[in-house]
């Protein structure tokens, strides 16, 4: 009563007070917006008064701005909570609250002191968590599928299990499978992964339930960050591959690997690849088109840069070298002509003489130098030809006159494509060189017949045959024996030189044949000149060469009466004559 009235005195001199203002109040931070936390009494007879909150420290907008009803000069103010008001106790247990009251000129400012209190057994949605943009967790894309992403703790929980549901939509394809959270507040990833969802950002709200009555809710924000720059690079920075030109398209030149995540390989260069590709996921480099060094331009050498790329990420990447080295295959052996090499010549030809003289082109490659071989195979050693470069000599004699000569040389020239040392373009590639191309020789037939040339005239020795007066006819006085060194050997026939003698030759075998009758008495020696005449030793069958010798005959005389009791019998070459009378001669051959 003493208060009252000391109160009512200070007001009745218009000493401003805050007559019924408490220092300060505890609150539970269970008590949600609009709790009363505090209502304050005062007297203003002749005015309008007001009471403002002029400030709050920590700063919040968890209290309203203070009430203040009442008449007849007495003024009831309360100061409450908010509808964002979300008390925790261990975020902020303090505030203080500065207030101002005024009743016309009077004015008084004061603070007001709120103590929040924890209230045990009480779940708490709280912190970034409680608020509305929510808590931001931050995962790499690259996270595992269905990977624990975030723990959820709330205060008050304890051990207790509470019910932990994602309320909002996780529908594709804004997401790419739903994220799940369970009873101790584990969050994790979508089974289906993040990889692809960099810098996207997905809401979950949250619902926590403890028995029917406590819930709350709150946001998790999942932020995707792209995958920290992966380094994509290539086991080999570069190389070189060669290859045969008789592969077939689609043949596999080479398999490139890059390490690195999902990659995809290509070719950059160069742009289009006209004569190679790549397997756009398993980096093997095969032939588009046939290699044919010979058509195709440029073949030989193809410097070949090769990309490995990140699927997802196509900007990581790496670049490596090829190159493509092609190297001649024979296909084709040299062509020639003549495809057949048959010729005739004198045996007299002089060394040097030229046969014939080959013209051969390699298909594949035109104008490549070509080796010339020649093999002879009968007779099997003949060192009668020669070739000097691709022409075809007569090295040595020809001679078939001596004996086991021949007439026929049969030899084959061997035309090789050995190297080819491909130039395209300005581009020189050893390599190429030295893996030269498989011998694949042409092979030219040679037969060369060499004709026969009568060099030589035959000949034959002087010789005295002796008969005696008394012989018969067709006496056999002896065999001329010519000769000729041409060949065939002794090819000759024998005449007598003159008309009609007494004496006849065998045309073929020299014999000497007494034809008429003798007379020691009339003539005692004869002269005959042989004629030797040569044939068949010559190309030119009217080609013959002639030799001579002289032969003597001396006539043996005979006592007279042995001759007469012989009876003579002489025949001319129509008529013999004798003792018995005429009669035919007998059938000769001269
Ligand atoms: C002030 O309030 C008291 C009640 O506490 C009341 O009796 C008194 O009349 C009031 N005075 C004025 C001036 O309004
Ligand atoms: C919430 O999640 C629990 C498992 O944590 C489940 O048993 C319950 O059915 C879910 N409730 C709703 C409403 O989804
Ligand atoms: C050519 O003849 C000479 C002898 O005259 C011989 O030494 C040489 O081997 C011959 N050449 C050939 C290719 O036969």
């Amino acid at each position: 009563m003493m208060m009252l009235r000391l109160l009512e005195f200070l007001f009745a001199l218009l000493i401003p007070v805050f007559p019924s203002l408490p220092w300060s109040t505890d609150i539970l931070e269970s008590k949600g917006p609009g709790t009363v936390l505090q209502t304050f009494l005062f007297n203003c007879s002749s005015y309008m008064p007001t009471l403002e909150l002029l400030s709050v420290k920590p700063p919040t907008s968890f209290f309203n701005k203070p009430s203040l009803q009442g008449q007849k000069g007495l003024y009831r103010g309360k100061v409450t909570l908010s509808s964002s008001a979300r008390l925790d106790a261990l975020a902020v247990n303090y505030y203080e609250l500065q207030l101002r009251y005024t009743c016309g000129n009077f004015v008084v400012d004061g603070s007001f002191f709120v103590h929040v209190l924890r209230d045990p057994g009480r779940i708490h949605c709280t912190g970034a968590f409680a608020s509305p943009a929510g808590e931001f967790i931050y995962v790499p894309e690259t996270v595992t599928p269905g990977a624990l992403l975030y723990t959820l703790l709330l205060p008050g929980l304890g051990g207790q299990r509470a019910q932990m549901n994602i309320t909002s939509a996780q529908d594709p394809p804004v997401f790419p499978g739903p994220f799940s959270i369970d009873e101790h507040g584990l969050l994790r990833a979508p089974s289906q992964g993040l990889r692809g969802q960099a810098q996207k950002t997905f809401q979950l709200q949250i619902l926590v339930s403890l028995g029917k009555s406590q819930r709350c809710k709150g946001m998790l924000t999942v932020k995707v960050l792209p995958a920290p720059p992966s380094h994509v690079s290539f086991l080999k920075k570069a190389q070189s591959i060669t290859i045969a030109e008789d592969l077939v398209p689609g043949s596999e030149v080479v398999q490139v690997q890059a390490r690195g995540l999902n990659l995809l390989y290509e070719i950059i260069s160069p742009r289009p690849s006209p004569l190679y590709s790549i397997g756009q996921a398993d980096g093997v480099v095969r032939t588009t088109a046939p290699l044919d060094l010979v058509r195709v331009q440029g073949a030989v050498v193809t410097k070949l840069q090769v990309k490995a790329f990140e699927r997802l990420r196509p900007w990581a990447s790496a670049v490596s070298d090829l190159t493509v080295i092609v190297r001649a295959v024979n296909q084709r052996p040299p062509r020639c002509h003549p495809a057949l090499l048959v010729t005739q010549i004198p045996e007299t030809a002089l060394e040097g003489t030229v046969l014939d003289t080959l013209t051969c082109v390699d298909p594949d490659s035109a104008g490549a130098p070509l080796d010339y071989q020649l093999r002879f195979h009968s007779p099997p050693d003949s060192a009668s030809l020669r070739l000097r470069g691709r022409t075809l000599e007569v090295n040595a004699t020809l001679d078939c006159d001596a004996p086991g000569a021949c007439f026929q040389h049969l030899a084959s020239i061997l035309v090789s494509d050995g190297g080819q040392p491909q130039m395209t373009g300005q581009v020189w590639v050893p390599q190429v060189i030295s893996l030269t191309a498989k011998w694949s020789p042409a092979e030219v037939p040679v037969l060369v017949m060499v004709t026969p040339v009568n060099e030589f005239s035959p000949s034959c020795m002087p010789h005295t045959f002796r008969v005696r007066e008394d012989a018969g006819p067709y006496t056999l006085l002896g065999s001329i024996v010519g000769t000729d060194v041409d060949h065939p050997r002794n090819s000759l026939e024998y005449h007598i030189s003159g008309g009609l003698s007494t004496f006849a030759v065998d045309r073929l075998s020299g014999e000497l044949h007494l034809l008429g009758p003798l007379d020691y008495e009339q003539q005692r020696l004869y002269r005959i000149v042989i004629l030797l005449i040569d044939h068949s030793q010559d190309w030119d069958l009217n080609s013959h060469r002639s030799g001579s010798c002289t032969i003597t005959i001396e006539v043996e005389g005979i006592a007279r009466a042995d001759l007469d009791s012989k009876g003579p019998s002489w025949c001319t070459m129509t008529l013999c004559w004798g003792p018995r009378g005429q009669s035919r001669p007998p059938l000769m051959s001269y």
